[in-house]
Parts: C-alpha cells; sequence; structure tokens
C-alpha cells in the first residue's frame, strides 16, 4: 500500500506544534507496519540546513486560478529514518521566516498557499512515477486536497486514490472570503453548503470533512467531543454528517527521540532505575539554569506551552497568587505566544521570584529538562485534541495536572478514578476551585515520597509507541481504498 502525507509541517525540517511531531513520527512506525509511506510539505526557510542528501525531481506545474507557477519538487530523507520526504521549492510562496503568520498576523496569501500544497501533492505521481493509492493530508492547510482528487477526471473504470483527512485542531480552519475559491479551480458546485462554504466563507477544513473518504481525529475522546455544539467551533453538522466515517486514533510519541536515559539536553539522564537520583540532579541543575533557589522540600511544577486561549494558562496566571498563598510549591514555565500572558507570567516572575520562573520563548533542550527535573506537569488546556507534551513529560517522570478534555482524558489515568494505575491528576475544569483542588492534591502526593514514585513509574511505563496508532492508520488506509472504489464520483458533483 502506497501513502503520500501531505503536511504544511513536518518535524525536524519545519515544525511550530503537535503537527508537525506526528507527521514526523509516524511515518517510520507506519514503515515498520508495510506501508511504503511518503511526505510532502513545502521548502520552507531552512528546512534543509544541514541536510546533505538531496536532489531535484523535477519540475512542478500548479495552477493557482488563472496563473501558472512553478516549483521545483526537492527529494530528501527525513532525519534518522530511511523515509523520503518531497519538498515543494518555491521562493515566492514559502521562503518565509515562518509558517504561517508574519509580525503582521496570517500570510494574506494563505488560501493560495494551501492550494500550492495540495495541487504539488497531485502533481507529484507524474514526475516520479509513484502514484499513491491513499493520500494522507493533514490539517487545514491540505484539507481541499481530497476535493482535487474527487474533481480529477478519469477514464472509465480507472479507480482514485482514496483520501484521508487527519484533525489536528479543529479551531484552525483556513476560512477565508468567498471570492478565494475561484483559486480552487474546482467545480462551482463544490461551494455549497454541502462542501466548502460554511456561512458565506470559504471554509478549507469544512470542504475537507465533506469530501475526505475518511477523517480521523488525533484522539478518540475529541472524536467524539468534535461532534458537539459546544466544542466543533462550529463544524458539528460536518462532523456528525460524516460519523460513520470518522475515528479518533490516539497519537503515540517518538520513544527514541524522547528518551530520558538517552538525552543528551539533560543534565543527568536517567533511566527507570536511576530515576530518583537522576530526577533530583536534573532538578538541581534546571533550578540553577533558571534561577530559582533549590528547595527540594517543595513541588516543582512545570509547563511548557504555547501561550495561547486554547492552552488554558491564563487561567493559571489569574489563580496563581491565591494558589501560592495556599500551597507551598515552584513554578517554571517555558512559552510564548499572547503578549498579555506573556507580561502576566513576567508580572509574577517578578512578584515572586523564589517560587516562579518564566523563560519567554522556545528552546527544545530546556523544555526537555523542565520535563525532567519537574515533578508535576501542568496542562489546564480549554480543549486539546490529543496533547503531546502530557506525553512527553510523563515519559520524563513528570506527573501531569490536565483538564478532562480530548487527549488528555485518553493518556492520564486520574489518582482518584485509577489508585491502582495512577499517573495523573485530571480536573473536572479549570475555575480556580479545581485548580486549588488540584495543586493541593500535587502537594499531598509530593509529600508521600511512595506515592510521588509510584505514580511516577506508572507514567515512565505507560505504553505510548507509534506502533498500535500505526497499525490502525493501516486499517483506516484500507477502509477508505474500499470507500473510494465503490464511490469514485465526488461527494457532492
Ligand atoms: C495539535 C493539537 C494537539 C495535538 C497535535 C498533534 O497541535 O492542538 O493537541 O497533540 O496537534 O496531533
Amino acid at each position: 500500500m502506497k501513502v503520500l502525507f501531505v503536511s504544511p509541517e513536518v518535524t525536524p525540517l519545519a515544525r511550530t506544534g503537535g503537527l508537525g511531531d506526528v507527521v514526523g513520527a509516524l511515518p517510520p512506525a507506519l514503515k515498520a507496519v508495510g506501508v511504503d509511506v511518503r511526505i510532502i510539505c513545502p521548502l520552507h526557510r531552512g528546512s534543509l540546513d544541514g541536510l546533505k542528501s538531496k536532489r531535484i525531481a523535477g519540475q512542478l506545474r500548479i495552477r493557482i486560478g488563472e496563473r501558472l507557477c512553478f516549483a521545483r519538487l526537492v527529494e530528501t530523507c527525513l532525519p534518522g529514518t530511511d523515509v523520503t520526504v518531497y519538498l515543494i521549492e518555491h521562493k515566492g510562496f514559502f521562503d518565509r521566516p515562518d509558517i504561517y503568520a508574519g509580525s503582521k498576523g496570517d500570510f494574506p496569501d494563505n488560501a493560495e498557499r494551501s492550494f500550492v500544497i495540495c495541487r504539488a501533492a497531485i502533481d507529484l505521481p507524474r514526475l516520479i512515477g509513484w502514484r499513491p493509492d491513499v493520500y494522507h493530508a493533514h490539517d487545514w492547510m491540505a484539507a481541499a486536497l481530497p476535493a482535487c482528487l474527487n474533481a480529477i477526471k478519469r477514464p472509465e473504470g480507472e479507480v482514485r486514490a482514496a483520501s484521508v483527512l487527519t484533525i489536528h485542531n479543529l479551531e484552525h480552519q483556513g476560512s477565508f472570503s468567498p471570492e478565494k475559491f475561484e483559486i480552487s479551480n474546482l467545480p462551482r458546485s463544490y461551494f455549497q453548503m454541502e462542501g466548502f462554504e460554511h456561512y458565506g466563507r470559504l471554509n478549507l477544513l469544512k470542504g475537507g470533512i465533506q469530501h475526505a473518504d475518511k477523517i480521523t481525529t488525533v484522539s478518540p475522546t475529541y472524536a467524539k467531543e468534535v461532534r458537539t455544539e459546544t466544542q466543533s467551533h462550529g463544524l458539528h453538522s460536518s462532523l456528525v454528517y460524516r460519523a460513520a466515517d470518522l475515528v479518533g486514533i490516539l497519537n503515540g510519541i517518538d520513544k527514541e527521540a524522547w528518551n530520558p536515559g538517552q538525552d543528551s539536553a539533560l543534565p543527568h539522564p536517567f533511566s527507570l532505575d536511576t530515576v530518583e537520583t537522576g530526577k533530583k540532579e536534573c532538578r538541581k541543575a534546571l533550578s540553577q539554569e533558571l534561577n530559582l533557589p533549590y528547595e527540594p522540600s517543595l513541588p516543582l511544577l512545570g509547563a511548557v506551552s504555547r501561550l495561547y486561549r486554547q492552552k488554558g494558562l491564563d487561567a493559571l496566571a489569574g489563580a496563581l497568587p491565591k494558589l501560592l498563598k495556599k500551597n507551598d510549591f515552584q513554578l517554571a514555565l517555558l512559552g510564548s505566544g499572547d503578549p498579555e500572558q506573556e507580561k502576566s507570567f513576567s508580572n509574577l516572575a517578578n512578584r515572586f521570584p523564589d517560587k516562579v520562573s518564566i523563560h519567554i520563548g522556545f528552546d527544545d533542550g530546556l523544555a526537555r529538562r523542565i520535563f525532567a527535573g519537574t515533578d508535576f506537569f501542568l496542562m489546564p488546556s480549554r480543549f486539546e485534541p490529543c496533547g503531546l507534551a502530557q506525553q512527553y513529560a510523563m515519559r520524563y517522570g513528570s506527573l501531569p495536572i490536565a483538564n478532562s478534555t480530548g487527549g488528555l482524558v485518553d493518556t492520564i489515568k486520574d489518582l482518584n478514578k485509577h489508585p491502582k494505575s495512577a499517573n495523573g491528576l485530571l480536573l473536572p475544569n479549570i475555575e480556580e476551585a479545581s485548580l486549588h483542588t488540584a495543586f493541593r492534591n500535587a502537594c499531598n502526593i509530593f509529600a508521600e515520597e511512595k506515592k510521588l514514585q509510584f505514580m511516577r513509574r506508572n507514567a515512565m511505563m505507560r505504553e505510548a509507541s507509534w506502533k498500535e496508532p500505526a497499525e490502525s492508520y493501516a486499517d483506516v488506509y484500507k477502509w477508505a481504498m474500499e470507500r473510494s472504489s465503490i464511490n469514485p464520483k465526488a461527494v457532492c458533483a
């Protein structure tokens, strides 16, 4: 079975968050279960830095509205794997400091950039003589792909390639003014309520949901949540309509890339056998790095996050002065995003210099040292399609304290509900009272060393590899191929 991943980002070539990590880690696991998988992604600025093996595979011809664009197709290998990656080299569209937005907000040509990715993926077989059985599109930037496939005129009897759309985050939909539909070169009939039209606008993710053979979300709980009015960001009707073709598959993590025993970013790598001393040493070094007094009698809580509304850390910032009054703990936060949130955390760090440390920005090494050096890891997300950070934290022996939503529910075993296999704490919501209870519980667990060690071991031993999810995706691909052979026509042509 031949599968082409179509994605705006892939770790380590270009990454803004979890989407890149998944697209970088799932393909090697799919290869291991016998799927011939390759990836196509734009060549963003800096993607090829330090990569030795690369060759030009040909020139892509891409029609965007009336305009014919040419882009070079660069072939390389995903570092550390034998997975082939094709990069779309178009300086005008992709040679930019960031992937989605600049200093003035979202790039104004994001709709065009999205169609360049989809059209390039469809032109690819012409250049390399390898035709995917399944196109696996990720998030809104690749979401127009299923419709583009459905619109291709094929000779009688030829089966079209199947499509799978994975939703990593329903909040980002690719919503544009209706005139932008012109650049798609799709049949006019696709711009209607059963297709790309959403309250008068062009909505790329909705078009993908309507047209894909199969749809996946990145956790089973999120697959249920997205069908409800309150958690669908306006797309529940489409998701309810497609419910029979929708499945949630929990993300794994790359257990080699995230291995506390062999992590060169850590001052004292540790395994299950050496966790107690290892974490102590990591904490000591982290305190020094962050300029926090080393206080081994207090729990150290960590957070590594983008500072957006989704992640709920604003609720924590608001409650923190009171939380600190009632409980004794320290907090280390690494993140960036909303300037308001950055400011409120900086103010808190100034106000409580012995208790709170904030590092604005993103730093992979420091993120790892926070996972390793902290006792608990905070994830008060308002919604969380899957969440990878809590899984990284668990692997590094930091117990998650998280809201009961999406993939957090599917990955964390709460102490009250699962006393025998607990690996974290789940909050019923992120209101101040719930945060208080959770922080009090965390301090109590920390004070009971045996319980802390027991939960820590459970967290570190959690099975989080990509093997099982890869098998589930392989099933979804088969299922999508069956559907495309039964239903070769476009959904709403
Ligand atoms: C998005 C989601 C996150 C998920 C990740 C990878 O970033 O917000 O919950 O883990 O995609 O699927």
